[in-house]
């Protein structure tokens, strides 16, 4: 069974498209079979990948029933589009909305072995079907004023989907994300959220920088873009590796990784 990991946050911006996409590259790049799923309906995640504009099946008809998931992978991603917004409001009336993904992804190829979904921002359905269908959460906070709070709303869906509809499901991490350690309100967030969640914070911290954007743009990986910056991602993968249980060769492929990637 691969794990399956939701990365999500309360508010939009937060960095989670930009660590799905590189998270899957670093992973990748230490031969662990990767899937990443775009269930945001802005469709940034199969921007980033460059996915073709048309590419079909997409989430959308997998959670409609229209297209299994294996048909809807295309290059290990199922995009989304704009219908997915159309699609969450047609699921928000149906028996079982919560479990419809869970059910869609029993049909993902058995050898996979890390599934990464990319959440919207919002902790409606379609996050609520990530946290339904994953065994760990991942929360990604913006390093500015009030991310503990924003962490904190979002630690109370996931407890709500665990209690309710999905007792596997554990917290992999709380990620600070768009950080200047330079700055008082970045280590203040740092500071807060240790407090609140202790190791369960990663230790790596996402330096905030232009070249993310830029590399997003040109549907680049920063690993590949600013090898500099990308080591931050290089480190976290390393993490996610360590709170992963079974993956134990990837590790030590993803400490390689870092020792080849500038700081
Ligand atoms: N470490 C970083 N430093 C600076 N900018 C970043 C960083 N990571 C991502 N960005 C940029 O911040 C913006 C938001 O990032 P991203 O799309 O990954 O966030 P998101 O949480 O997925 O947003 P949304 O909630 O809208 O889905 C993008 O322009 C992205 O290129
Ligand atoms: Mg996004």
């Amino acid at each position: 069974m691969a794990h399956t990991i939701a990365v999500l946050s309360q508010k939009g911006g937060t960095g989670k498209t930009t660590a799905v996409r590189t998270l899957a590259d670093a992973l990748r790049r230490s031969d662990v079979r990767t899937l990443a799923i775009d269930l945001d309906p802005q469709g940034n995640l199969s921007d980033y990948f460059d996915l073709p504009t048309d590419v079909e099946p997409t989430i959308s008809d997998v959670l409609a029933g229209r297209a299994t998931a294996e048909e809807a992978i295309h290059a290990d991603m199922i995009a989304a589009n704009l219908s997915l917004a159309e699609t969450e409001l047609m699921l928000g009336g149906r028996m079982g909305r919560e479990l419809t993904l869970r059910r869609a992804l029993s049909d993902v190829p058995g050898d996979y072995e890390v599934i990464i979904i990319d959440c919207p921002p919002s902790l409606g359905l379609l996050t609520v079907n990530a946290l339904v269908a994953a065994d760990r959460a991942l929360v990604t906070a913006e390093a500015q004023y009030f991310a503990l709070q924003g962490v904190e709303q979002a630690m109370e869906v996931v407890e709500l989907a665990r209690d309710s509809l999905n007792p596997q499901l554990s917290l992999l991490g709380v990620l600070l994300n768009l950080a200047d350690m330079r700055t008082v309100h970045s280590r203040e967030a740092l500071i807060s959220l240790k407090e609140r969640f202790g190791d369960q914070v990663f230790d790596t911290v996402i330096r905030s920088s232009i070249a993310y954007a830029e590399s997003a743009e040109r549907a680049r990986s920063i690993l590949d873009y600013r090898p500099d910056l990308g080591a931050d991602y290089i480190a976290l993968a390393g993490e996610v590796l360590e709170r992963l249980p079974g993956l134990a060769a990837a590790r030590k492929r993803v400490a390689q990784l870092a020792q080849s990637s500038p700081t």
